[in-house]
């Protein structure tokens, strides 16, 4: 086991530290802020993220997970410094980096030899600049990038049981000896540094032009009068491309696709490219919301006071970010051009223009026109019988194809779903 410090108790750095101390290493943690580290050491999780809070309660009291608000005192024991720092967007799309340079100049006296590994998701050269920066300053560290691949709400099953491991790297035996830390039979791509941080674009940007591609099939499907179902379970079983990520819904959100996506586009203009596939995804995905926002005010154009349902503001269930969330962006489309929206979400809070509601009964009651955003479970079980006595209209949007056609009828509700004829 390992002496591993990680510099930054957000989604990421969280995520590890807690997981890494629940197999047995010795984790500190550096985190600048002072109420996060008050919150983390009293066993409260600032984030909702399954799992986590407890293996964070099981790493204080196995006396395996500290925290400190002095990232020097985080390294000095340390074997393994993690960066999982946050990288925002800068106004061009870039990501802004200032955050972990100052970080890395600050540690740069203190690391010796231990083995800086990147876990934040970074421009692809950002290895050899850290480098270059640590060199400049005298530290002879090694630097290894390992992105991360962990999506939100199952952040912890993928970090025990990762498809894959990716090491980047100039020294051969620090990145051996970061792809052994965690999980040692997992496949690894040992590589290096500027390969290893563009996996981590070319994931999201591969998966997110998928998500699109879905999206454009379900609105053909509209037109055609054809099944999105059908399609993508047609497209899937074709092992070339495999059954995953083929949803169709209000288009994909959260803190990385989007993110990443601009970041890959600017970084490929930097050096005189396009990747048009990948610009056009951005866009339909921008558009798509601002459609769906026109579809649900062409249904209550000639009410008087509109009133629309909105359950869910998550970018997607298990989470409560509302970070770039189709669900959210819809809302506020909503809001802004006059219509009353109050929605209902199991975990996350709304923006000024949007009324919050206790109960996804509570959302719903008085709506014109009920929409349902994010997919969480529990939409699916509420009762429609119930739901449609308290609706003053009798349409239900149905952005995730989420609820149970049958039920829905049943409730004599209109059924309007993604990809599919409307069920009257
Ligand atoms: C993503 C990546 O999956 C993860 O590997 C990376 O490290 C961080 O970004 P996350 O943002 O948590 O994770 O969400 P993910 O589950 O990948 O979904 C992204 C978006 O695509 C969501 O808005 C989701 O609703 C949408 N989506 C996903 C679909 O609309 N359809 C799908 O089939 C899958």
């Amino acid at each position: 086991m390992a002496d591993i410090a990680v510099i930054g108790a957000g989604y990421v750095g969280l995520t590890l530290a807690v997981g890494a101390a629940s197999m047995g290493h010795d984790v500190t943690v550096g985190e600048a802020d002072p109420d996060r580290v008050a919150d983390l050491m009293a066993g409260h999780c600032p984030l909702f993220e399954a799992g986590v809070g407890d293996l964070l309660r099981e790493g204080l009291a196995s006396g395996l997970l500290t925290f400190t608000t002095s990232n020097t005192d985080a390294v000095t024991a340390a074997e393994f410094v993690f960066l999982a720092l946050p990288t925002p967007s800068a106004a061009d799309g870039s990501a802004n980096l200032s955050v972990l340079h100052a970080v890395v100049d600050e540690l740069a006296p203190h690391l010796g030899e231990r083995v800086l590994v990147l876990k934040s998701t970074v421009p692809v050269g950002t290895n050899r600049d850290v480098t270059a920066r640590l060199r400049a300053a005298d530290c002879t560290a090694p630097v290894v990038s390992n992105p991360e691949f962990l999506r939100e709400g199952t952040a912890l099953a993928d970090f025990m049981r990762p498809d894959h491991v990716v090491v980047g790297g100039d020294d051969a035996e620090a990145i051996a000896q970061v792809a052994a830390l965690f999980d040692p039979d997992c496949p690894v791509t040992a590589t290096d540094p500027m390969s290893a941080e563009l996996v981590k674009y070319a994931t999201n940007a591969y998966l997110a032009t998928r998500v699109m591609m879905a999206n454009s099939f379900a609105d053909l499907c509209e037109a055609l009068g054809a099944d999105i179902d059908a399609v993508t379970a047609g497209l899937g079983r074709d092992h070339r491309i495999g059954p995953f990520f083929l949803q169709p819904g209000p288009g994909f959100g959260g803190s990385c696709f989007p993110k990443d996506a601009r970041a890959l586009l600017d970084l490929a203009a930097d050096h005189g490219l396009d990747v048009p596939i990948l610009a056009a995804a951005v866009k339909v995905n921008a558009d798509r919301q601002e459609r769906m926002a026109e579809a649900v005010l062409a249904e209550v154009a000639g009410v008087f006071e509109p009133v629309v349902g909105l359950w869910g503001l998550a970018f997607k269930a298990g989470t409560d970010d509302t970070r770039e969330s189709p669900a959210l962006r819809i809302g506020e489309l909503i809001a802004d051009r006059g219509a009353t929206v109050q929605a209902y979400d199991p975990e996350a809070v709304a923006g000024d223009s949007i009324r919050l509601c206790d109960s996804a009964l509570d959302a719903a009651t008085g709506a014109d026109v009920l929409v349902v955003a994010t997919e969480w479970p529990e939409f699916a079980g509420e009762d429609l019988t119930e739901v449609a006595e308290a609706m003053r209209g009798d349409l239900v949007m149905d952005l995730r194809n989420l609820l149970d056609p049958e039920a829905v009828r049943a409730a004599e509700l209109r059924h309007r779903q993604i990809g599919k004829p409307e069920q009257e």
